[in-house]
């Protein structure tokens, strides 16, 4: 016995070492943690089990103790953060620097599967050389085994993925496949092809952080949803994710202790320009109503036209979406429909209510726009609203027109309640467009048509361009004054918190892509 004891434990600490001290010195020169450091910086203390951690890809080596591969490039297990359940893959860039091969495929296989079948979350701290070249199609076919159940337990367990290292070829579709992708400056890339195939293709010469950076995955592609300029900070951002999102799409979001906002509900009368063609910062809005005046915003780099992320409304978790008029005066384009519409389904997957706030002039006018297929992504607006069955009450704070009113949530397309200030226009258009077109000729034909015109434009906004008529048919439930809005809220999502909504049984939808 004494003999087999040393010898598990001399295996257990050569796997344990992973690629050795020079690779662990090589990692950190980089300013980056190892596999195992990152998991005992995220996780719970003590509470890591690490499982699969004899698994070896050589079963010639199985017995031996000269192990080329420990662990197979990949730490796994599950363990706690903050006190919740959590499946966690960490690859080890010490070890053939991270490549899959089909042993380090299925240990992630296994703790996806774990995490599925009892209801938590999964995280993958990707840093990796790819596909392990020596082990060819075998490789690939561990990439296949991941993407598929990175599809079929989407809307079952949300998926994080951090990318800490390299991250190319095919193997970017795991994160991308997942929920939220974070990145690392300085250190992370995700790209298909690298700058040098590029350059032999196109002739194009990018570096490999021009090409596939946090920059550019957060701001210009929208890949990624977060960035930080250290692990540290990232993996915290990971904690604070966690802590808004339930373990499962059968549960609800964990609530915390109510807070009042910090910032004052007096000032929300004053916010909104009385001129309607000037621009505001929605996100002052959004913290005089939630509680802690906190505010987790996803995708804050990417089409800043549009504003999504997660608060709390009396301690329970809401998603919160809002045009921002201070940019593109908040119209719907391609980047921001996407945007809206993913993190619009995410919510409805995991039972998060969605509060929307409404201040938008219309979609995008554009050549551009048109053929980059604003129609198509701008139903899956439409789409992803309307077959939502979470919790949803919708605040049209101000421009509400055309399709764009439609699109953000209006109680046709599905919200369960629709309240409007009393700065709300609610029309087909704005009222200088709208003049422009229906009367057209009175103004060509006027004295003075300046003057005319501007008498034209008095009227329509006196008489279309308010909340009324649509609260007039019930289309807006109540006209509130702004400082309430933070109680409305409250109020009515409690009233919706036992809502149950059937649809006609289907596979699934087809949804524009
Ligand atoms: C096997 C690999 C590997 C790989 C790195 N290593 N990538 N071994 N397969 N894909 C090994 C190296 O040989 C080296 O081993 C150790 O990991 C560290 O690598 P270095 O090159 O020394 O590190 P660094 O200089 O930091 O460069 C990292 C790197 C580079 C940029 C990732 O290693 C690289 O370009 N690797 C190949 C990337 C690639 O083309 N992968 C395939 C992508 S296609 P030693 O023993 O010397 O320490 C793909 C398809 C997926 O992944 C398809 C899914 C459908």
């Amino acid at each position: 016995m004494e003999n087999k004891l040393t010898h598990l434990q001399e295996r257990r600490e050569t796997t344990l070492a992973g690629g050795g001290e020079k690779k662990r010195q090589a990692q950190h020169e980089k300013g980056k943690k190892t596999a195992r450091e990152r998991l005992e910086f995220l996780m719970d203390e003590g509470s890591f089990v690490e499982l699969g951690v004899f698994t070896q890809g050589d079963l010639e080596e199985a017995s031996s103790l000269e192990i080329k591969n420990p662990g197979e490039g990949v730490v796994t297990g599950y363990g706690t953060i903050e006190g919740q359940t959590i499946y966690v893959f960490a690859q080890d860039f010490t070890v053939a620097g991270g490549s899959l091969g089909e042993a380090h495929a299925s240990k992630i296989c296994r703790v996806l599967d774990l995490a599925a079948q009892n209801g938590a979350p999964v995280l993958g701290l990707n840093d990796s050389g790819g596909a392990r070249i020596q082990e060819g199609v075998y490789a690939l076919n561990g990439y296949g085994d991941i993407f598929y159940r990175n599809t079929i337990y989407s809307g079952v367990i949300p998926q994080l993925s951090v990318i800490m290292g390299p991250c190319a070829g095919g193997a970017v579709y795991s994160p991308a496949l997942t929920d939220f992708v974070f990145m690392v400056q300085q250190s992370s890339y995700m790209f298909i092809t690298g700058p040098q195939v590029i350059k032999a293709v196109t002739g194009e010469e990018v570096t490999p952080e021009e090409l596939g950076g946090p920059q550019a995955h957060t701001r210009d592609s929208g890949v990624a949803h977060f960035e930080d300029d250290s692990e540290e900070k990232c993996l915290e951002r990971v904690k604070k994710l966690l802590s808004y999102i339930p373990p499962n799409n059968l549960e609800d979001p964990p609530r915390q202790e109510p807070k009042e906002p910090e910032l004052d509900a007096e000032e929300l009368v004053n916010l909104v320009p009385e001129d309607t063609n000037k621009g505001y910062d929605v996100k002052e809005i959004i913290r005089r109503v939630t509680d802690g005046s906190d505010f987790f915003e996803v995708h804050e780099e990417y089409a800043q036209n549009a504003v999504v992320g997660f608060a709390r409304l009396d301690g329970h978790t809401v998603g919160v979406v809002a045009n921002q008029p201070q940019i593109m005066a908040g119209c719907l384009d391609i980047n921001s429909s996407d945007k809206i519409s993913r993190f619009v389904r995410f919510c409805d997957c995991f039972n998060i209510p969605l509060v929307t706030l409404v201040d938008v002039p219309g979609y995008l006018p554009g050549v551009q726009q048109e053929w980059g297929g604003i129609i198509r992504h701008g139903a899956k607006i439409l789409y992803a609203y309307a077959e939502a069955t979470v919790p949803q009450v919708t605040v049209i704070l101000r421009k509400a027109y055309g399709g764009a009113y439609l699109a953000m949530n209006s109680q046709a397309m599905g919200a369960d309640i629709s309240l409007a200030w009393p700065t709300a226009e609610i029309a087909v258009m704005g009222p200088e467009g709208a003049v422009n077109i229906v009367n057209r000729k009175e103004i060509e034909q006027a004295e003075n048509p300046r003057e005319e015109r501007e008498k034209l434009v008095k009227n329509y906004k006196e008489k279309y361009a308010n909340p009324y008529i649509a609260a007039a048919r019930g289309w807006v439930d109540d006209v509130i004054d702004p400082r309430q809005t933070r109680n409305k809220l409250i109020r009515n999502l409690e009233m919706l918190r036992s809502k149950r909504e059937n649809r006609p049984l289907r596979k699934h939808g087809n949804m524009p892509l």
